[in-house]
Order: structure tokens, then C-alpha cells, then sequence
């Protein structure tokens, strides 16, 4: 038996030259817990590249949806930037990661902190109905350098809170905060800065990070992940895992080579 599911794409959206999102079919086979990634790609010369991607989609929806960024030479994304309707990708059969909500401690609010293309492991957790039953709140960040790379963002402000099923949840307990660092905008600046000045809670309303209450998950390039676990090991935050559920969970979005 392959590794490998063979699905077949269904939809490309291109949102900038740097980042698109695409949709295939799912095999019912396929079986994964909102937050957590597979290995996907492309069969080349013959031979499976693979790269590890988080799913955007609930693990109950019939597709699979993934967001990619576009690295300018890079083995899969240079091929799978041009991938149309009809085309084979490659899903591999074993989905893992750590940023899954068994892994957290029971708590109030949720924040989920994303940079970059570290946004598509929440939009899986944004969909799931249970983590409105386990959390009062949830704080979804997404930073980037630009505004235009805001993927997502209609969807999270405008489709999901009119959601047949999810809408009333979400439009009561999800806060959307995108920031931008490299031009002004509603909210500017690192979420890094934005926590440690205080800004972040004062916008939206909550008092600091509070391990009695506070869970986070986060997601971000390797500079990112690191700094932000930094802030929260300095306020007595553990680290969760799935033997020893914490107060916060980290996955790195991409890894420097
Ligand atoms: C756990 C995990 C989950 C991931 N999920 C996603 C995802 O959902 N979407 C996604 O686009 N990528 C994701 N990645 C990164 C992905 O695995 C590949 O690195 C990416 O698709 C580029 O592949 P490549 O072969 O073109 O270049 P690679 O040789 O893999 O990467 C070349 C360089 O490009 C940069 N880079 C790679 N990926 C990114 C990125 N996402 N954002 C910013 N810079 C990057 C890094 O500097 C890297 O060293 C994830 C990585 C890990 C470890
Ligand atoms: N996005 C682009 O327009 C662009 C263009 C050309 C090449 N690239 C290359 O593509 C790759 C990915 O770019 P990307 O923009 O998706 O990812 P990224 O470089 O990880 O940046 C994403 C966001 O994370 C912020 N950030 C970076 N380090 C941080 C830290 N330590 N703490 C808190 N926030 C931090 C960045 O802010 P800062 O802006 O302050 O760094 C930016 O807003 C990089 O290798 C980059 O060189 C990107």
C-alpha cells in the first residue's frame, strides 16, 4: 500500500505572487484532529516531494483544504504554485502535530497566535464546534508583513459568524486581531510587541495573560515560535504535550534550511 492518498484538486485561489490556498478531495479514510498536519506535495520524475502542511479544513468537512506559501525556488512550492482543477496531489495516510486542543489544560480564554502561512492550523480549530464548549473566548492573531496578506480574513470577519451551525458561536466568543509590521493598519505591529506593551489586551478588551485562565496555542515562523515561548515561560506557563496536557502549545510554521 502507498504512504500516500492520490486526491484530486478541485479549487486554486492565488490571494498575492506569494501565497494561495488550494482544495482536493478527501479520502474517508483520512482521518486527522483539527490543528494537526500532513505530509503533502507532488509526484516528480517518478518519485514522491513531500512537505509537511497544516490542514485548514475541519475534520469533518468532505475536503481538504490547505494554505501555502510560494518560496521562489523551493522544491515543492516552485511545482505546486502552477497545480490546477483535475491535478493529482499526494496526501500522506499519518496526520500528527502538536497544536491540538487535548493537549491544553482546561482554561477560559484561548489565543491563537499565528504569523504568516501559521494561520492555517486555527482555521481548522476556528471551525470545530467543541472549542466553543471548551473555551468562554478565543483570540485569534494573524501578523504579516502586509496587509494584502491577510488571507482569510472575509471569511473569518464575515462568513464564518453567519454560519448555519458555527455562526452564533463564533460571532459570540471569536476575536479576530490581524496586524500588520511592515505598513500601518487597524492594529500594527509584532504580536510579540503587542503583548508585551500591553496593546493586544487593551484592544480587545481582557487583562493579560493569566495561567489560572489564559491557553495559547501558537504558530509562527522559528524566531516567532521562540519568542513568544519566552514570554510565557517568563509568566509560569509549561508547555503541553499530548502525555502531559500544558498551558501552551507551540508547532513552527515553516523550518529555516
Ligand atoms: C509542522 C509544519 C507545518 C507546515 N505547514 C505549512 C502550511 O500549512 N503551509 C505552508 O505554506 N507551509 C507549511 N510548512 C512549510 C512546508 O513544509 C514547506 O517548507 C513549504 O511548503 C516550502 O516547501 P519548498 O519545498 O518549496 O521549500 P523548502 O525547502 O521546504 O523551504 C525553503 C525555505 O523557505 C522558507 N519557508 C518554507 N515554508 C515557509 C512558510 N510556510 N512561510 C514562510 N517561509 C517559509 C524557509 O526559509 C525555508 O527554509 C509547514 C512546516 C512544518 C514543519
Ligand atoms: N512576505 C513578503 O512580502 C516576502 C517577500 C519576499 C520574501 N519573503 C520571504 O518569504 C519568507 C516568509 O516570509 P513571511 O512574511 O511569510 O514570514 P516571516 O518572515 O516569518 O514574517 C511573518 C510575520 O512575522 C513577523 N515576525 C518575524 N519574526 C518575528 C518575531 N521574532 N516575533 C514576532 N513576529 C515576528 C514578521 O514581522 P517583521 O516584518 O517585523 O519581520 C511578519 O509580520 C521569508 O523567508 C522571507 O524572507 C517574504
Amino acid at each position: 500500500m502507498s504512504a500516500f492518498y492520490e486526491e484530486r484538486v478541485l479549487r486554486v485561489h492565488h490571494w498575492t505572487e506569494d501565497l494561495f490556498s488550494f482544495t482536493a478531495t478527501r479520502s474517508p479514510a483520512f482521518r486527522f484532529e483539527n490543528g494537526q498536519f500532513a505530509m503533502i506535495g507532488l509526484m516528480i520524475d517518478g518519485k514522491p516531494l513531500v512537505r509537511a502542511y497544516s490542514m485548514v479544513s475541519a475534520n469533518y468537512e468532505d475536503s481538504l483544504e490547505f494554505f501555502s506559501i510560494k518560496v521562489p525556488n523551493g522544491p515543492l512550492t516552485s511545482r505546486l504554485k502552477d497545480i490546477r482543477e483535475g491535478d493529482t496531489l499526494l496526501v500522506g495516510r499519518k496526520a500528527t502535530g502538536t497544536l491540538v486542543a487535548d493537549n491544553l489544560l482546561p482554561g477560559r480564554t484561548l489565543y491563537l497566535l499565528a504569523t504568516g502561512t501559521g494561520l492555517a492550523p486555527f482555521l481548522s480549530i476556528v471551525k470545530d464546534p467543541m472549542i466553543y464548549d471548551r473555551f468562554e473566548r478565543i483570540i485569534l492573531t494573524h501578523t504579516c508583513r502586509w496587509e494584502r496578506e491577510h488571507a482569510y480574513r472575509d471569511y473569518l470577519r464575515e462568513t464564518l459568524p453567519q454560519d448555519e451551525i458555527l455562526g452564533e458561536m463564533a460571532a459570540e466568543k471569536l476575536t479576530y486581531y490581524p496586524t500588520t509590521t511592515r505598513e500601518p493598519s487597524e492594529h500594527t505591529g509584532r504580536i510579540t510587541d503587542l503583548i508585551q506593551s500591553g496593546r493586544l489586551f487593551q484592544d480587545i478588551g481582557a487583562a493579560p495573560f493569566d495561567i489560572a485562565t489564559d491557553r495559547v496555542m501558537i504558530c509562527g515562523g522559528p524566531d516567532m515560535v521562540q519568542e513568544t515561548r519566552s514570554i510565557l515561560e517568563a509568566r509560569g506557563f509549561v508547555e503541553g504535550s499530548g502525555n502531559a496536557p500544558g498551558h501552551y502549545v507551540v508547532e513552527k510554521a515553516f523550518v529555516e534550511k
